[in-house]
């Protein structure tokens, strides 16, 4: 094998491909994408994305034997091997319009790939698809009686942003599935030999196509499961005096449980965890799986739940009325580490805020810009985009904390508190600061699944 092609330039094409092209530099990677600007962008040190560590790969093996292009036709008639990692928004048109996966981009990729190939090639599903779409792709590329030969194999990708570098570097496991033919698994093995540069051969498990693209969707799913079933019971804690910190501390030292994904906040965000449930949802139902498809479309209730109730306690802790009151956002990424922020709760807070006739101070250290696409369609005059978190908070009546950065625990609440209104109000939506301390300054603080601590009562 001697050169990848990677369809697809976004927060899992690019930070993929460099990984693998730093590990693996006797082969020449490609990656290609519609979008010009996002290929300028890799193409500069001003990468598309923040992601840490992402530029010092980038920088190592750029010009070497990684390239951006737009160029996708012309690359494909030399590719051996074809990393499919484009887009798979949810749909919002048509039959399953909000539930199911968009395919059209991707199929325009397959179709691209069965035009311009002129040898036999290896195409790998990286994208997180709904199960049996690999086998939809193997159907379209096997649609002429001669020309090169095919194989389809999927290897979900379970990078979380944020810590992307890492995840990539040392991955819990990489999966790959593939036909059970002997062609199909000649491909499973030449994908594995690329893997097992840096990953440990144990931790490179091989399945069958759909058990890879059913346990992309239920990794996702369970996550997302969790950080619901937690979110819903810090509404009863808050409803009962029990601390949700504590319990989930409780919970997590059960070895059977485990600690992670048990931090209440907000909500959910980010591109994939709603989508891959209103996906699996939809495959449900497709099965006539109802009851199993109603099960999983409750972790989705349950986050938008959450959000609307953080928007709740702020009205009704706040005398019952936020209108004209300055409220100073710290925080608009769906999680800290990243300027993405795609379902963001970040997204749903604001809306609701200026809907309320709010004044919004938006802060963010990374994600300022995204904030601004995001509400673009707002009156703009409710809205303000501040880098400076001392600056937002000025003279602001509440902080609404929505996003985890560790930079937020480090300010100088004495000075913050100090120059907004009185009575000031902070509302910390991932339980990321002392609360003690801050009521000790002067804030009432309403955190997430806990009693508030409030001067008022
Ligand atoms: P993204 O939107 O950041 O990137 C996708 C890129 O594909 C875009 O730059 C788009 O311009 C390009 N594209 C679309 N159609 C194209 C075409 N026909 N030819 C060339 N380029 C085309 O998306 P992403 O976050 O990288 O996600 C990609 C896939 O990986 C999705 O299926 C997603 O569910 C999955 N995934 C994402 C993450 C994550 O953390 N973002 C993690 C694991 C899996
Ligand atoms: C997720 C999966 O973790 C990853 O494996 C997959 O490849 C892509 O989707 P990502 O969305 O980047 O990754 O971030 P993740 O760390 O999973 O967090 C998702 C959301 O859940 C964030 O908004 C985060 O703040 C929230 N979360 C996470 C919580 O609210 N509580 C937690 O305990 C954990």
């Amino acid at each position: 094998m001697k050169k990848i092609l990677c369809i697809g330039a976004g927060y899992v094409g690019g930070p993929t491909m460099a990984v693998i092209a730093k590990h693996c530099p006797e082969l020449e990677i490609v990656c290609v994408d519609i979008n010009e600007d996002r290929i300028r962008a890799w193409q500069s040190d001003d990468l598309p994305i923040y992601e840490p560590g992402l530029l010092d790969v980038v920088q190592q093996v750029r010009g070497k034997n990684l390239f951006f292009s737009t160029d996708i036709v012309g690359n494909i008639p030399d590719a051996d091997l074809i990393f499919v990692s484009v887009n798979t928004p949810t749909k919002t048109f048509g039959q399953g319009a909000g539930r199911a996966a968009d395919l059209q981009y991707w199929e325009k990729t397959a179709r691209q790939i069965l035009q311009y190939s002129r040898s036999d090639t290896i195409v790998v599903e990286k994208s997180t698809l709904p199960v049996r779409t690999a086998e939809a792709m193997h159907r379209i590329l096997d649609s002429r009686s001669s020309g090169p030969k095919f194989e389809v194999l999927s290897n979900p990708e379970f990078l979380a942003e944020g810590t992307a570098i890492a995840d990539l570097e040392s991955p819990d496991r990489v999966l790959i599935g593939g036909p059970t033919t002997p062609a199909g698994q000649k491909a499973v093995e030449a994908l594995a030999a690329i893997y097992r540069h840096w990953v440990p051969a144990e931790k490179i498990l091989t399945t069958n196509v759909w058990s890879s693209e059913m346990s992309k969707l239920a990794a996702n799913a369970f996550l997302a499961q969790r950080v619901s079933s937690i979110n819903s019971l810090s509404a009863l804690c808050e409803a009962t005096d029990a601390d949700i910190t504590e319990v989930s501390r409780a919970l997590g030292m059960d070895r059977r449980i485990g600690g992670r994904f048990l931090q209440a906040g907000v909500g959910f965000g980010g591109s994939c965890f709603k989508k891959d449930i209103l996906n699996l949802v939809y495959l449900c139902e497709h099965y006539g799986l109802h009851e199993v498809g109603a099960y999983w479309q409750m972790v989705v209730e349950i986050n938008h739940y959450q959000q609307r109730r953080f928007v709740h306690r702020m009205i009704q802790s706040m005398f019952n009325t936020l209108a004209g009151k300055r409220i100073a956002i710290f925080g608009f990424a769906f999680k800290a580490h990243t300027s993405d922020t795609r379902e963001s709760p970040g997204i749903e807070i604001c809306r609701e805020l200026v809907e309320e006739h709010a004044q919004v101070v938006i802060h963010d250290p990374k994600a300022l810009e995204n904030a601004a696409k995001d509400l673009h369609d707002l009156p703009q005059k409710q809205l303000v985009f501040e880098s400076d978190p001392y600056r937002a908070a000025e003279g602001a009546h509440a902080i609404a904390l929505l996003t985890d950065w560790p930079q937020f625990q480090t300010l100088d609440y004495r000075r913050i508190f100090q120059s907004m209104v009185q009575p000031a109000f902070l509302f910390d939506g991932r339980n990321l600061l002392n609360h003690a301390d801050l009521f000790e300054i002067g804030f009432n603080v309403y955190s997430i699944g806990k009693r508030p601590l409030s001067h008022l009562d």
